[in-house]
């Protein structure tokens, strides 16, 4: 494998009554981010975990904790995040109305930062603002709810993004990473990861594994994920 890849479970999917132990479970399978869902019911039509959550799962891992904002307004609640643990804050820039303001923020606060590009969002929010970027989240399906289906558009979006990134990189020499949400599966990883991704969003793929107490439910999806992304 000529490039590293990170997998990181959206808990969305996750059983909430028993979330320490599926958070534990799934980053001794092999996962190497939490990617934490956060929905406002007004930015998105949903309405899902907050800081508190957040400060309670804390404890139980030292991987990255990447806050995936689905809110507006954004600025307020971002350093209830920073307390509460978030090791990456994304943001979608429609959830803010200074963008540039939202990022420095986020860094002043100790986080890493990146911004969430909506399926018919336009990447040029990224153009003046990629010095305070660390990750580029991509939506390859519409934010609000777990279990949708990946959107085909996203693989030629991807490219761009990559190219974007690429060029900043070779410029800079500062890493950016690029992340894809939504419907990613055993199916279409391998794809996906041709196309430019490096850090994949994945809930129902992984959560949707029969709900028993075997603390090794999660090794074989996790493996087979790993297994499509070798063939990259
Ligand atoms: C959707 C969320 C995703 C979602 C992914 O708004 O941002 O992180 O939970 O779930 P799957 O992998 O089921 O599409
Ligand atoms: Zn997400």
């Amino acid at each position: 494998m000529s490039k590293q890849f990170r997998i990181a479970p959206s808990i969305l999917s996750a059983d909430f009554a028993k979330l320490g132990q599926e958070i534990t479970d799934v980053i001794a399978s092999g996962a190497d981010i939490i990617h934490f869902d956060v929905m406002d019911n007004h930015y998105v039509p949903n309405l899902t975990i907050g800081p508190l959550v957040c400060s309670a799962i804390r404890p139980l891992t030292d991987a990255i904790i990447d806050v995936h904002l689905m809110v507006k307004p954004v600025d307020r609640i971002i350093p209830d995040f920073a307390k509460a643990g978030a090791n990456i804050i994304t943001f979608h820039p429609e959830g803010s109305e200074h963008i540039d303001r939202s990022l420095a923020l986020i860094k002043d606060n100790g986080c890493k930062a990146g911004l969430v590009f909506n399926p018919a969002t336009p990447l040029d929010y990224l153009d003046h603002v990629m010095d305070k970027i660390d990750m580029v989240l991509l939506m390859s399906v519409n934010p609000g709810f777990g279990g949708q289906k990946f959107i085909p558009q996203a693989l030629e979006k991807l490219k761009l993004a990559r190219a974007k990134i690429d060029a900043y990189t070779e410029k800079t020499g500062r890493e950016i990473w690029l992340e894809i949400d939504g419907g990613v599966n055993t199916a279409n990883i391998a794809e996906i990861a041709r196309a430019g991704a490096d850090t994949f969003v994945a809930g129902s793929a992984l959560f949707g594994a029969p709900k028993d107490t075997d603390p090794h439910r999660y090794d074989t999806i996790v493996a087979a994920l790993r297994a499509e992304l070798a063939k990259v």
